[in-house]
Parts: C-alpha cells; sequence; structure tokens
C-alpha cells in the first residue's frame, strides 16, 4: 500500500514533476521508421507534452511543438520541405533543431529585420534505431540510445507493434515485475476463455526478484521445474525503466501522459537455419485494436491484450492506497523503491539507473536471456515445430491481435511458410 502523495509523485509524468523529470531522462521508442515510408508529419503526444514528428525529404527526422509560435496553427497539419516542416497557415519553416529558417512574408518585406532569427519552435532530438524512432525530451547532454544486444541480431524477422492503453504507465510497467500473473491471467484464464475446462497451468512455488545494472531480473519456480531451469538460473527482465525484456521481445509503456501509455512491442523470431542467411529489407509497424468494437468489451485473444485488461481495469491511474500486497509483489515494491532513490538521486545531480553514456559498452549491451541458445544458434524448421514457444509463433502472432495481412505474409515469407 503506497500513500497518496506517493502514489502521486510516482504516476505524474508532467515536465514539472520529479518522475516526469525522471523519465526525461531516457530516450522513449515513439514509432517505427517505416511508418514514414508512407506519411511524413503525424500529431504525437508524449510524457504529456503534445508534440509533431516528421521526416522531412532529406529523410531528417524531427520532432517538434504541436502549434506553430507564429499564432499557434497545428503544425501536425503542416507539410514537409527538403530541410524542415512548414507551418500551413503562413508558411514559417522550422528545422530540426527548431530554428525558425523561413518566413515568407517577413522575409521579402523586411528583411533587414532578421525576424525570424529571434524565433524558434520547442524541439527535441529523435534518432531510428533498430527500426523504432526514439525521442529524449530531457536535459542535455543525452545518453545514447541503448544498444541492446538483441538490436545486433542477425537473421531475424522484427516487427513492431502498438496499441493505444487508457491507463497510467506505471501499472503496465509493474506487470515486467509480475511473474505470477503469467500463470493466471495468460496459462489459466486462456484455457477457460476457449470454454476448455480442466487441469490449472503447473503453480509457481517460487519466486526471486534481484536489482541488477539495466533493471531487475525475476526468476521462477513453477509445479515440475528444477532450479537448473533457465527460468530460474537466468530469469527474465524488468528492464529500466519501462520496459519488459523476454528474450527476443521488448514491450515498452511508454507515457503519453498521466492517463494514458504507448505500449510499444519490438519482437525478433529467428528464422529457421535453412532459410539463412537472412537480411530483413524493412521492419514493418503496426498498431493493434484494444476495444471489440462489436461488443465494446476489451480484446482478450491475445497476451499482451490480456496485459492490457489488467492494466486497465486498475482504474485510469491505480489507486495504491487500496492495494494489499502479497510475498509475490516483493518486485513491484523494489521497483518502486528504485523509482524514488533514483528521484533523490536526479536531485543530486546523478545520472538515474542505466542510462548509457559509454559508446564502447554501448556497443552491444548485453542482458540475461534465458533462451539464449535457440535464439543464438538458430534452429532448423523441423526443431522449431517442435518447441513448446517456437511453434506457436510460427502458426500466427501471439502477442497481439490485429496483424495486419502484410505483415503475416511478409513474416511467412521470411520463415519459409508460404508455398
Ligand atoms: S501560425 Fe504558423 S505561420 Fe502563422
Ligand atoms: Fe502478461
Amino acid at each position: 500500500m503506497l500513500d497518496p502523495s506517493k502514489n502521486e509523485l510516482l504516476t505524474q509524468v508532467g515536465r514539472d514533476t520529479p518522475m516526469g523529470e525522471l523519465l526525461r531522462r531516457y530516450w522513449m521508442p515513439i514509432a517505427a521508421v517505416s511508418e514514414f515510408d508512407s506519411e511524413s508529419v503525424r500529431p504525437v503526444r508524449l510524457l504529456g507534452e503534445d508534440l509533431t514528428l516528421y521526416k522531412d525529404m532529406n529523410g531528417t527526422f524531427g520532432l517538434v511543438d504541436r502549434h506553430c509560435p507564429h499564432r499557434s496553427a497545428d503544425m501536425s497539419y503542416g507539410f514537409v520541405e527538403q530541410c524542415g516542416l512548414r507551418c500551413n497557415y503562413h508558411g514559417w519553416l522550422f528545422d530540426q533543431e527548431g530554428r525558425c529558417i523561413e518566413q515568407p512574408y517577413e522575409d521579402v518585406a523586411h528583411p533587414e529585420a532578421h525576424f525570424r532569427d529571434k524565433i524558434r519552435i520547442k524541439a527535441y532530438p529523435v534518432q531510428a534505431h533498430a527500426g523504432l524512432l526514439w525521442a529524449y525530451l530531457g536535459s542535455q547532454p543525452a545518453p545514447l540510445v541503448p544498444n541492446w544486444e538483441p538490436f545486433t541480431w542477425k537473421n531475424g524477422f522484427v516487427q513492431i507493434v502498438f496499441a493505444d492503453v487508457p491507463c497510467n504507465w506505471l501499472q503496465c510497467q509493474e506487470n515486467s515485475v509480475d511473474p505470477l500473473h503469467f500463470e493466471w491471467m495468460h496459462m489459466n484464464w486462456s484455457v477457460r476463455l476457449k470454454d476448455q475446462g480442466g487441469a490449472y497451468s503447473p503453480r509457481h512455488l517460487k519466486l526471486a526478484f534481484e536489482e541488477f545494472d539495466y533493471g531487475i531480473v525475476y526468476r521462477r519456480i513453477r509445479e515440475g521445474m528444477s532450479e537448473e531451469d533457465p527460468l530460474w538460473k537466468v530469469g527474465r527482465v524488468c528492464l529500466w525503466p519501462n520496459a519488459l525484456f523476454t528474450g527476443d521481445h521488448f514491450e515498452w509503456r511508454v507515457p503519453i501522459d498521466d492517463r494514458n501509455t504507448l505500449s510499444v512491442t519490438w519482437c525478433f523470431t529467428r528464422v529457421p537455419k535453412e532459410r539463412e542467411p537472412y537480411a530483413q529489407e524493412k521492419i514493418p509497424g503496426w498498431r493493434g485494436p484494444v476495444l471489440d468494437a462489436e461488443t465494446g468489451r476489451w480484446i482478450s485473444s491475445h497476451v499482451m491484450n490480456q496485459d492490457f485488461i489488467a492494466w486497465i481495469g486498475q482504474g485510469a491511474i491505480a489507486d495504491r492506497t487500496r492495494e494489499h500486497l502479497g510475498t509475490s509483489d516483493a518486485g513491484i515494491i523494489m521497483l518502486r523503491q528504485i523509482f524514488l532513490r533514483d528521484i533523490e538521486a536526479i536531485a543530486h545531480g546523478e545520472d538515474p539507473k542505466a542510462t548509457i553514456r559509454d559508446a564502447q559498452l554501448n556497443r552491444c549491451v548485453s542482458l540475461p536471456i534465458a533462451d539464449r541458445k535457440r535464439l543464438v544458434e538458430g534452429m532448423t524448421r523441423e526443431e522449431m515445430s517442435r518447441h513448446p514457444l517456437a511453434a506457436g509463433q510460427l502458426a500466427d502472432y501471439i502477442f497481439q491481435a490485429g496483424q495486419p495481412r502484410e505483415v503475416r505474409e511478409a513474416y511467412a515469407a521470411a520463415m519459409g511458410l508460404s508455398k
């Protein structure tokens, strides 16, 4: 249970709040690079700020204020030029650093005034990496965009999946350090949803949580498992500050504002050995629905949709004054304590946890990976079809509802599944 002031402290993401400041010290994934093959400008809301993300004709990405500094027209209806984004109202043009580089009327009528030199639009850095666009809203100097080990892997098909989840990011992230829910929400509930009564899945017998450089490792023993199992020996990762990492799959919970979260998944599937060497031409990005329009209920058919139901169900901002934490929640307590500790660290001028500034280290940042052998060495298609996790992933995209047909087809072609 948390007192109300701590709940507020941990959940507010606005610019002038302590957690808002902490979260701004990290690069946030906000879109897929490939989405900008077919569009050039879109509105983005991030950490409570209304912004405009664009790709200009030179291929440079920019993230600027939603509103023009002239008379506040909506920059997400602006249009791109060779360099920068132009407001559609009176044509002021801004580059990715926020400089005003053209004021069509003033430049002609009163060039001597150099009015545009006095104007800037709010602008934040954007970087493309691993098929994602990353934004940084914090103080300079910015840390590096983490080059997590799976981003360096070859011979895989990657897809990036988004969902708008109408609740605060922290309750989503608490799910990243909650191994027990897997048994109930994903295993037992899925069986019941399919109307197949019968045995429950193996119970969790033992959990352990441990802080490391880039987050918290969680370990589990379920009925029938030994302490030699990689899920106990290696574990899985609650990745700092707002992600889950399972080995071939990242899920970021990106705060849109205090009451909304952008779920961003980066999912790597190693192609069968027969298909190697394989180089993916384009990493697709797609957005799945959360609500079933026919029934008006949340979609429950896929793993992450089930998670969304848990998160949304906790309320727009979970009221942690009403909770009753058990021993299975030790990781959640640890997560909150680390954030509170880092709020203090930032107040003392220090970097928060897991900000990476060493370029040498960032050539490839290793993480604990329970399935390392399978992912690094690969499997034949035969082996994949017999593997409990890989077989399901060959058959369908199990994590989120709404995969577009063209992504499924590209995936099937990569895996050699098409005729
Ligand atoms: S409001 Fe943007 S140029 Fe006038
Ligand atoms: Fe889950």
